[in-house]
This record gives C-alpha cells, sequence and structure tokens, in this order.
C-alpha cells in the first residue's frame, strides 16, 4: 500500500497560505492622528470598530503608522515611545486581538521613517521577528530616506518579504513607495500583498493650481490604469479613504486637504470599491455621523469591493465629464459605475452595448437599494462629483 504523503512541485504555488485573498479593509492611525497616537485612542477606535459594525461588515484591521517608535534597546531591538505606549505593543495586539481585530505595524525601508523615527534598514529579521512575537498581523513598509532607484527598492522590498516569511507569522506585507518605482511590475513578486500606486490622498477632491498634491480624482486617474495588475491576493492601494475627515486637521487636511462634501466622500468609496482598492478608513471612528456611517457601511458596496473574482474595474467611457466604469463579478453580474466629474448635476443615459454588455439585465442602485425590471439601458440624473454605482444581474427570460 502506497501512503501519499505529500506532494509539492506543479502544486507547490497552492501550498502557499493567501494572506490578502480580497482587498484589506481596516482604519489606519495616519489621517487622524498623524504622530499625535497613544494606545488609549487606538483601544477606543477597536471598540468603536466592533460597536459600530464596522468590524461585522469586513473593516478587520487597525493600523499603527508612523510615531510609534521609541528607537532601540541596549540589544538593538525595536522598541515602542513608552509615552505613547506605556503597556508595550503586545499587550495592545492582545487587547485588538479580543475584539476580534488584528493589528497592523509601520516601518520604513531605511534607517529614518518618513517623519524622522527608528526604521528597519539593516535590522529587517530582527524587526519582523519582533513584530511577529508582538503577533502583528499586517506590515506597512515605507520608503522614505531610501535611494531613488528601482533596484535597490526591489532589494529592500524583498528582504523584508523575506524577513516576515521566516518570523513564523502570517504578516501581510504592504508595500508603500508611493507608485514611484512602477511596484505594480514587481511588488507582488517581492511578496507584497499590496502596493501604493500614488503619493498621499489629501482631503480634497482633486489638486487646484497653486497646490501641488493630489485629491480624490487625481488618484484615481492614476490608479484606474492600473487594473490589469490587480489580481487575487495581490492589490493597487491608492490610499487610505478620507470619507468622514471633514475639516479634521491631520495629515491629510495638508497641502490644501479642507475637505469634501458627503456626495464626494460617498464617489470615493464607490470608486475604490470599484478598483478592488484596500478600504482603509482614516476618520475617527468613534465619532462618525449618520452619512459617514451609510457611507463607509453599505454592504452591497462593500460586496463590490471584496468580491471574489478579484477584478479591478476598467474605465470604458472616459470623457471630461463622464466616466463610466465595468467591473465583472464572481457570479456572473457586472458592477457599473456612472460618475459625473462635472460642477454640474446633468442626466446621462448609457446603453449597456455602448460599455459591451449586450443582456437585459435587472439593475440595482446599491446606494438607494432600488432596482429595476428587466433592461439594456440607465438613464437618470447625476449630481456634480457623484458617483451612480449599480449591480447588474443578468435576465435570461
Ligand atoms: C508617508 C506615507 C504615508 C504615511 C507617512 C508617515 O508619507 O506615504 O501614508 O505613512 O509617510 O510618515
Amino acid at each position: 500500500m502506497f501512503i501519499v504523503i505529500c506532494s509539492f512541485g506543479a502544486n507547490a504555488q497552492n501550498v502557499v497560505k493567501q494572506l490578502a485573498p480580497t482587498p484589506p479593509m481596516g482604519w489606519m492611525t495616519w489621517n487622524y492622528y498623524g504622530e499625535n497616537i497613544c494606545e488609549q485612542n487606538i483601544k477606543d477606535i477597536a471598540d468603536a470598530m466592533v460597536n459600530t459594525g464596522m468590524a461585522k461588515a469586513g473593516y478587520q484591521y487597525i493600523m499603527i503608522d508612523d510615531g510609534w517608535q521609541g528607537g532601540r534597546d541596549n540589544r538593538n531591538m525595536i522598541i515602542p515611545d513608552a509615552k505613547k505606549f506605556p503597556s508595550g505593543i503586545k499587550a495592545l495586539v492582545d487587547y485588538v486581538h479580543s475584539r476580534g481585530i488584528k493589528l497592523g505595524i509601520y516601518s520604513d525601508a531605511a534607517p529614518l521613517t518618513c517623519a524622522g523615527y527608528t526604521a528597519s534598514l539593516g535590522f529587517e529579521e530582527q524587526d519582523a521577528k519582533t513584530f511577529a512575537g508582538w503577533g502583528i498581523d499586517y506590515l506597512k513598509y515605507d520608503y522614505c530616506n531610501a535611494p531613488e532607484d528601482s533596484t535597490t527598492a526591489k532589494e529592500r522590498y524583498a528582504k523584508m518579504a523575506g524577513a516576515l516569511r521566516k518570523s513564523g507569522r502570517d504578516i501581510t506585507f504592504s508595500v508603500c513607495e508611493w507608485g514611484d518605482r512602477q511596484p505594480w511590475h514587481w511588488a507582488a513578486k517581492a511578496d507584497g500583498q499590496l502596493w501604493r500606486t500614488t503619493a498621499d490622498i489629501r482631503n480634497k477632491w482633486k489638486n487646484a493650481s497653486q497646490q501641488n498634491s493630489v485629491g480624490i480624482m487625481d488618484v484615481y486617474d492614476i490608479n484606474v490604469e492600473l487594473y490589469p495588475y490587480a489580481v487575487v491576493g495581490h492589490w493597487n492601494d491608492p490610499d487610505m479613504l478620507i470619507v468622514g475627515l471633514y475639516k479634521h486637521g491631520g495629515p491629510a487636511a495638508w497641502s490644501g486637504g479642507n475637505g469634501c462634501t458627503d456626495m464626494e466622500y460617498q464617489s470615493q468609496m464607490s470608486l475604490w470599491s470599484m478598483m478592488a482598492s484596500p478600504l482603509i478608513t482614516t476618520c475617527d471612528l468613534t465619532q462618525m455621523n449618520e452619512a459617514t456611517k451609510r457611507i463607509l457601511l453599505n454592504p452591497d458596496v462593500i460586496a463590490i469591493d471584496q468580491d471574489a473574482l478579484g477584478k479591478q474595474a476598467i474605465r470604458k467611457i472616459n470623457e471630461p465629464i463622464w466616466n463610466v466604469l465595468v467591473k465583472p463579478l464572481a457570479n456572473g453580474d457586472y458592477a457599473i459605475a456612472i460618475l459625473n466629474r462635472g460642477d454640474n448635476a446633468g442626466t446621462y443615459k448609457l446603453d449597456f452595448e455602448k460599455v459591451g454588455l449586450n443582456g437585459n439585465y435587472v439593475i440595482t442602485d446599491v446606494w438607494s437599494h432600488k432596482s429595476s425590471g428587466k433592461r439594456n439601458n440607465w438613464k437618470g440624473l447625476v449630481q456634480s462629483h457623484e458617483t451612480k454605482l449599480f449591480r447588474l444581474h443578468v435576465q435570461n427570460n
């Protein structure tokens, strides 16, 4: 009798655990708190994540961004700032895990991070082991203070990825070099589950003259073109959701980030979901108003983002005012987004065959939750900066 113990070779890839089968969802400290973080803030966010239903809706990570570090101890172990994290990171991880949420942390592929804190260059294995020992589930790895060339970037990211894999813990790896070295060509190979595609998003609809920074439209225009590179397990990351930040003064307010309307925030949620983007929120989850909850917690919108097929939408119509995106979904449905970039409301008619869809469909507006009978087109009013978002279900008879 033969017993097959293991079968490697052709199926070896199947053995590797998928760390981000769908785009990661969570909350990150940076845009709200900047460097001014502390363990109590993070515990409060963990509680709010559970109490508001965010955790149940799929937001499963809390990420501590830059500013947590307190240098290295006499054995060169990276340590947290004792004033901000008096109980240490391990105790915080235990608390967050006890609420059913995962915890992420931040470092940089250089001696110092973007905000000037201790980073991991030369200490990759040691830091990866430390993070694993604390029970960390996700690492955002930044690229400030590092050489500009791609070869070095690839080496440094691969080095930290290798260290994480050796650490004995499943740690999702987020590559953050802002798209400067086209990480969509190499970050998946370097074992990154996601890679930032743009500069830091600011809290505004779009860049204005005299402002050299990106808003929702600028980030979208870059990221939407990168659809071929998003596949199950590996995602383009167009940076955090600014939904619900309003006039808050954190880093997203820098360089003219004076806030958006709820309509614009809703558009960000629609477009990010169409682009199979990580949904990383940043507003104060303990104080969300009804509009913010409605935007962040809509299960039908989240389902489009998290769809198991893992396809990023293709922009089928790209006109100065009107954009139409199409995203195929796992059950044979399609998601369609119609964006009005203009400054005025307008009526739009879309014949579905114009974007390659030749059937008749039951159309559900996933924001208003209204469905129509069988149709091969949609016509209606779209407000300025609104993104209509529909799910189309094929009707065979
Ligand atoms: C860079 C990153 C941001 C944030 C800051 C922290 O700018 O792109 O997302 O992590 O660093 O300093």
